[in-house]
């Protein structure tokens, strides 16, 4: 499949890397068509990686997948442009992070509203799905880094487009058991909100490679 990716930090890069060598064709894109990351990243990764601007990106792509700085996500997929990206899927896999007061960083939107639905909202064309968004680089491309039972969380206001999210992260190792839809793009203020939690736990263990598990009983 064409997938385009916004980001060239290490996220889109790992991401990126991996979806080549599974065979997909990657175009991956950032403010600039000469970015040095992307051409190092385009050189290692080798067949089926090529870089340009964020609309030359979101253009190849029949997925694309937002990996942005999630204070200029808003930024970047407009810079990608609604005319081509509308109609596509967008996993959304940033974090509405702001580092600015030191560590642990804030959020700059949350409770009532998310950065996917301020994507959703200012892109209606646009079948955004939030994923990913939850776990390190590394974890994302390979699950089994963390031993055990644990989940990756998605949701968007589409049956559809999680369902082809789902397919993508199934390749990525993410096996159906593993998923968890948790309902329309709105559940993207509760995996958010996650992420205060998660820089947390990673200045406890000392490394990223940990995940949430879901421990589900029966109904009362
Ligand atoms: N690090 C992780 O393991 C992890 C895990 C889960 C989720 N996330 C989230 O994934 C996203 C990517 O993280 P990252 O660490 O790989 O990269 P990042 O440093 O957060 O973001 C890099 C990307 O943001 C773009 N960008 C920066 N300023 C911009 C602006 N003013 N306008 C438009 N675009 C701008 C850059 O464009 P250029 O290419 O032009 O420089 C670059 O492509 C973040 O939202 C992060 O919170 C990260």
């Amino acid at each position: 499949m064409k997938i385009g990716i916004l980001g060239t930090g290490v996220v889109g890069r790992t991401l990126g890397t991996k979806l080549v060598s599974l065979g997909h064709a990657v175009t991956m894109g950032s403010r600039s068509e000469s970015n040095k990351a992307a051409a190092a990243w385009a050189k290692a990764a080798g067949k089926g990686a090529a870089t340009g601007t964020f609309a030359a990106a979101a253009k190849a792509g029949e997925v694309v997948l937002n990996c942005t700085s999630g204070q200029h996500a808003l930024e970047a997929v407009a810079l990608a442009g609604s005319d081509n990206l509308n109609g596509k899927i967008l996993v959304d896999v940033s974090n509405p992070l702001d580092f600015s007061h030191g560590m642990p960083p804030t959020l700059t939107v949350c409770n009532t509203d998310s950065l996917a639905e301020q994507i959703q909202r200012a892109f209606p064309g646009i079948r955004v799905v939030k994923a990913l968004n939850t776990v390190n680089s590394a974890v994302m491309v390979d699950p089994s880094l963390v031993p055990g039972e644990h989940e990756l969380f998605l949701c968007g206001n589409e049956r559809a487009a999680k369902a082809k999210v789902a397919e993508l992260l199934g390749e990525l190792g993410w096996t159906r058991d593993r998923l968890v839809d948790l309902g329309d793009i709105t559940a993207a203020r509760a995996t958010e909100m996650l992420l205060p939690f998660w820089a947390r736990a990673m200045t406890k263990f000392g490394h990223a490679n940990f995940n949430f598990h879901l421990a589900v009983g029966g109904p009362a």
